[in-house]
């Protein structure tokens, strides 16, 4: 595969799966917390209420559709797609479980965690599985996820979609 395409075929997955929450969420209002509600003993929740159930789900069935979509173009597969959407939301979840122990709140900024942990678990689940990502490919979408995380999530804040530019 051309650089490039082997770059969207990891890319397009783990992106769709990471958006579709947000967009979930706007669209039902209430959702239901995937932590249920729980407290660690630190007095913070496991995850919190950014992370529902209705957004990890409609994450892992969009980010696998897309893999259903680029499959024609020998790009993807469903079940190369479904482990890259699953390892995107493990990871998204992740990212918060870390940001509460560290006592952020809800929202709050953490500079590489929010726009990278989706990714590092998405690309270690493919890895683990898969076995055939370049080095490569890695580095460029370590590289260029941030900026581009950056800049969906301030278009998302400015078309009303989020509460926070990050
Ligand atoms: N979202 C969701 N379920 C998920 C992931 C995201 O419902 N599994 C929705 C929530 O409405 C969340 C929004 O998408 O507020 C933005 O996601 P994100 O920035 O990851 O969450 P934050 O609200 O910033 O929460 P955290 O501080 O835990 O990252
Ligand atoms: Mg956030």
């Amino acid at each position: 595969m051309e650089l490039a395409e082997s770059l969207a075929a990891i890319a397009l997955p783990c992106y769709i799966a990471n958006a579709t929450p947000v967009l979930v969420a706007k669209l039902l209002g209430r959702t239901h917390p995937l932590d249920f509600g729980l407290k660690l003993p630190d007095g913070h929740r496991l995850l919190g209420d950014g992370k529902s159930v209705e957004g990890f789900v409609s994450g892992v069935l969009a980010g696998t559709l897309m893999g259903w979509l680029l499959s024609p173009l020998g790009l993807s597969d469903v079940s190369r797609a479904f482990t890259l959407s699953m390892g995107s939301m493990v990871g998204d979840a992740l990212g918060s479980f870390l940001k509460r122990r560290l006592g952020l709140r809800r929202g709050d900024p953490a500079p590489l965690l929010d726009q990278l942990s989706f990714l590092v678990v998405a690309l270690a689940s493919y890895q683990l599985t898969y076995g055939d990502l370049s080095p490569l490919t890695v580095t460029l979408l370590l590289l260029l996820t941030p900026p581009i995380h950056l800049a969906t999530n301030y278009l998302a804040f400015r078309l009303g979609l989020k509460d926070r530019p990050w």
